[in-house]
């Protein structure tokens, strides 16, 4: 990857292990208040985003989620055969109770929980009718290797949907990185109560975070077919990819 150097080991293809394993500990130390930051930095788009992904699903499909962090998604997807896959088992942990508990409130079996990094997926080929990623494809160590991973085990005719940061060029991704630096530090400031909260690091990831057209290209390289990439209004502060894995 190229200019781990200059980045201090993020760049928008990926992070080096050494920046990855600082992310992850941050990203656990957020989960108590995790769903609430991100409710008030996005008024509330969050769960917009996450209606939008989830329904691209239908019933009785063959759901993955990667990078699952505490539930947030999960837990409302209904009606599927689900798979919720992450590399923190701090993470799997508080999305077991959580998206368990809501199965078993709608009668469904409960979800299957693997601990693992979207690029080296222990899961066989062709599995799944939708793969779904939200808030963590810009968190991957080697997002090229996360998504031939999540082509792999994708059925044939299978669809992966992104939902993350957006960043339609680089100066709308000046504008996202003011905010983060700025209103999401204060908020996370006011919502922990402690001036060492974990969203200081968490910045990162979205200020080297690529823009839409380098992961839709990532993607096409890949071999996902009919890729779409684009902010989702009305605020633009997320983005949304679609690519499906070929027929044959
Ligand atoms: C911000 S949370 C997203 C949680 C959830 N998907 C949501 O909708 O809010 C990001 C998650 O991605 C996970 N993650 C980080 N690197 C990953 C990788 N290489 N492969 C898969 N998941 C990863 C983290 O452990 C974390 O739980």
């Amino acid at each position: 990857m190229a200019g781990r150097s200059a980045t201090g080991g993020y760049d928008p293809s990926g992070i080096d292990l050494d920046e990855w394993e600082i992310l992850e500990s941050q990203l656990e130390e957020s989960i108590p208040n995790y769903d609430r930051v991100n409710t008030l930095m996005t008024f509330g788009q969050d769960s917009v985003w996450r209606r939008n992904v989830r329904n691209h699903a239908t019933p009785g499909m063959k759901v993955l989620e990667v990078g699952c962090g505490p539930g947030s998604f999960a837990e409302d997807i209904e009606n599927v055969d689900l798979t919720c896959l992450d590399p923190s088992g701090e993470m799997l942990k508080v999305a077991r109770v959580r998206v368990n508990k809501a199965r078993e409130n709608r009668g469904e079996e409960p979800a299957r929980y693997v601990q693992a990094i979207a690029e080296s997926i222990p899961l066989d080929d062709n599995t799944f009718d939708r793969v779904f990623c939200l808030f963590s494809f810009r968190d991957f160590q080697d997002k090229r290797k996360g998504l031939e991973e999540i082509f792999r085990v994708l059925k044939p005719g299978g669809q992966l949907v992104i939902c993350d940061a957006g960043k339609a060029n680089w100066l709308h991704g000046l504008a996202g990185r003011i905010w983060m630096s700025t209103v999401v530090q204060l908020i996370a400031r006011y919502v922990t109560k402690e001036k060492n909260h974990p969203w200081k690091g968490l910045a990162k990831t979205y200020s080297h975070y690529g823009t839409n057209g380098y992961y839709r290209k990532l993607m096409k390289e890949v071999g996902y077919e009919r890729v779409q990439g684009r902010l989702l209004m009305p605020f633009g502060m997320a983005s949304r990819f679609r690519g499906w894995k070929p027929e044959n």
